[in-house]
């Protein structure tokens, strides 16, 4: 798709890869509204970006979501792309029962705010002349970390989901992708990756955000890391052996 001209919104702009993608997107010359829960992070991000739209949006909430298409379609007539980026990771110790499940959660955030989210924009985005819904999951969809394990199924369900939107809509002007970023230095966890010590493990989000352009640009509709492109063609039996290796016994 053309990465110049487009209205774009992206949730969970304000921080991380949704920033990176937001200076991206911008200095390529197209318009942008981030919306995140942090007015204090979306108002500092457009201080440093004048051009920048934001507006303070939580994507767990219906009501919060509804008003944010309403403003938005309202507001932006022209716009274009969806990208569903806001998300969350928690360590969980499923040992602990119910307990470990209290709190934020990531089946609200990644997964049903980003089916809600497209299913509300799909017939306004229908009647553009090029249009895009993009759904950011993870590399951990495909072989997942066992010490995050509600955010694995979360964004396994993204990436069931996704294919599921990119057929269905495959015969209107709706271009359907999914990106799988693989561990990238940011704010996600961050309790977590203190006590285990990788807070600088991962590739940057800069590098996240070109990636990201570059496979938008190729109409590369599942844009992932080199190290995933291999399971593609590897069998269920490689992926349970890579899993292996990532988690070791509990
Ligand atoms: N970092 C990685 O290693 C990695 C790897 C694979 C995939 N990903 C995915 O990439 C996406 C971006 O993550 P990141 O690494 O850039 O982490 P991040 O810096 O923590 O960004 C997450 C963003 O989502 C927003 N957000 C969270 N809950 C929200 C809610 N209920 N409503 C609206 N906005 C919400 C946050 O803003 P507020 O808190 O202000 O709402 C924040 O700006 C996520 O979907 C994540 O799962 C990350």
């Amino acid at each position: 798709m053309k990465m110049e001209g487009n209205t774009i919104l992206i949730t969970g702009g304000a921080t991380g890869i949704g920033l990176a993608l937001t200076e991206s997107l911008l200095k390529l010359g197209n318009e942008v509204i981030i919306c995140g829960r942090r007015e204090d992070k979306l108002i500092k991000v457009q201080n440093e970006h004048p051009g920048l739209h934001i507006r303070v949006c939580d994507v767990s909430d219906e009501e919060s979501r509804k008003s944010l298409f309403k403003w938005v379609t309202e507001n932006f007539k022209d716009l274009n792309v969806l990208i569903n980026n806001a998300g969350i990771q928690r360590a969980i110790n499923l040992k602990e029962g119910v307990k470990g499940l209290e709190g934020e959660s990531e089946i609200k955030i990644n997964l049903e705010a980003t089916i809600y989210l497209s299913a509300l924009f799909v017939q306004f985005l229908e009647s553009k002349e090029e249009s895009a819904i993009v759904n950011v999951s993870s590399g951990l969809a495909i072989t997942p970390l066992a010490a995050v394990p509600i955010y694995c199924a979360s964004k396994a369900g993204v990436h069931t989901y996704t294919k599921c939107l990119r057929s269905q809509l495959s015969d209107t002007n709706i271009k359907v992708f999914e990106v799988l970023p693989p561990l990238v230095i940011s704010e996600l966890n961050m309790d977590y990756r203190k006590k285990v010590g990788t807070t600088n493990t991962g590739i940057k989000a800069v590098k996240c955000a070109d990636a990201i352009v570059d496979g938008l640009e190729k109409d590369k509709f599942e844009i992932q890391h080199p190290a995933l492109d291999n399971l593609k063609t590897s069998t269920m039996e490689d992926v349970d052996k890579l899993f292996e290796k990532m988690n070791g016994p509990w």
